[in-house]
């Protein structure tokens, strides 16, 4: 199937307007990605023909209420290739989905002496709860450094010792857009007796990842950074693993039988869902699937990885310009750095273009640090993306830097 990226853009009426008196340029897609029309009307129908809480009805809406929900996590599972529903289970977010296992896996597991594993190049959500976890169990916490490109170092099997006991890695950095060697991870992960959690709010979105054929214990993403809407974010986990967890969150429907004393709890993957979880968030992530499917997850990173290359080398015309990462295993991601515009003026500027683009930290300082930047700025791509685009924003950028460059002469 050839991409017709404009036949695509026409499914996305968010594309279609100017900002700033300019046409929009959207190329902010690691944080939050557009949604398609049949998204959109997955959702509104949901609550035009459908609404009802689910697990709880015996009515006819009810019932389909359920259908829809739990069809959506059946989609889920064979997007990921997970061996069965029950291993899927809805979160509002990858953050969510790591505090989840961080508490109920690493509060419970994890003990005084043993090592959690992570990355220099973690997001926030892949720090902050296993520093909370590190406090309260007394393990301790050892990171992977990265190189000066921005990968992981060769020798990342010495940061591993006899006490790692828990490694949590991203599959695409959200700065660098660096593709780890996971598989390769979880592998090394699993001789050494370690759990690994994969974050994959930046893979799962852009290429073909199957749980079964990397083998790792939990692997999060995000809804919206796929199509869906936000609010809704899955944690995939291997069930023999989920069953030994504890519950993250009581209450309502993640019960088997409730006593004034004491209670049973529900099958997996209701143990996790307690209370009414964001049912039309749900339903909208099974139809942001049905969309990928459609277009082929393969073609999309396809066309990503073509765009990526283009914008690669389009950024070469700006030799003041620092892009950070390698043109190998890298995802549609380009964070960059000009030492003569701070990156909130870049993107300030970028603006004033049309052009959506971060800047800050990305949620991610201990890399800003490590690249020694208080920030960069980011543009993120997704397939509805074009050349064209890709242009109007070096074109831009360059102009920018006119501006600076004469403002910057001594006078
Ligand atoms: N994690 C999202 C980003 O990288 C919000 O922008």
């Amino acid at each position: 199937m050839t991409f017709d990226v404009d036949k695509i853009r026409n499914d996305f009426p968010v594309l279609f307007q100017s900002s700033r008196g300019k046409p929009l340029i959207y190329l902010d897609n690691a944080a939050t990605t557009q949604r398609p029309k049949s998204v959109i009307k997955a959702v509104s129908s949901f609550y035009e023909n459908d609404n009802a809480n689910i697990h709880r009805s015996v009515y006819e809406l009810g019932e389909r209420a359920t259908i829809k929900y739990e069809d959506a996590r059946v989609k889920v599972q064979k997007f990921i290739n997970a061996e069965k529903s029950a291993s899927i289970i809805f979160t509002k977010g990858t953050t969510e989905s790591i505090n989840l296992v961080a508490y109920a896996y690493g509060r419970t597991f994890l003990k005084p002496g043993d090592e959690i594993l992570y990355s220099e190049m973690e997001h926030h959500s892949n720090i902050v709860p296993w520093q909370q976890v590190a406090e309260t169990t007394g393990c301790q916490l050892k990171y992977i450094p990265i190189t000066d490109d921005g990968t992981l170092v060769e020798d990342w099997r010495n940061y591993f010792s006899e006490k790692t006991k828990f490694v949590a890695i991203t599959h695409q950095s959200n700065v660098l857009g660096s593709i780890n060697p996971v598989k390769d991870i979880i592998t090394y992960a699993h001789d050494k007796g370690a759990k690994i959690l994969i974050d994959a709010a930046q893979s799962v979105p852009h290429m073909s990842v199957d749980v079964q054929n990397l083998g790792c214990d939990f692997l999060v993403f995000s809804g919206h950074k796929m199509l869906a809407p936000t609010g809704v974010g899955v944690l995939y986990g291997k069930t023999d693993i989920l069953n030994a967890m504890p519950p993250f969150l009581f209450g309502g429907d993640m019960i088997s039988q409730v006593g004034l004393q004491s209670s049973k709890w529900n099958d997996l993957p209701h143990k996790f869902e307690a209370g009414t979880p964001n049912i039309a968030q749900v339903i909208g992530l099974g139809a942001a699937i049905d969309y990928i499917n459609e277009l082929g997850i393969d073609s999309i990173h396809q066309y990503e990885h073509e765009l990526t290359q283009y914008a690669l080398s389009k950024f070469e015309e700006l030799d003041t310009i620092k892009v950070f990462g390698t043109r190998e295993n890298r995802g549609a991601i380009l964070s960059f750095h000009s030492e003569f515009v701070h990156p909130h003026d870049m993107a300030q500027f970028l603006d004033a273009d049309g052009i959506a683009v971060r800047a800050g930290h990305h949620c991610a300082q201990p890399l800003m640090e490590r690249l020694r930047v208080p920030a960069t700025t980011r543009a993120s791509l997704y397939f509805y993306n074009t050349r064209e685009e890709i242009d109007i924003l070096v074109n831009s950028i360059k102009n920018i830097l006119k501006i600076f460059s004469v403002e910057s002469q001594p006078k």
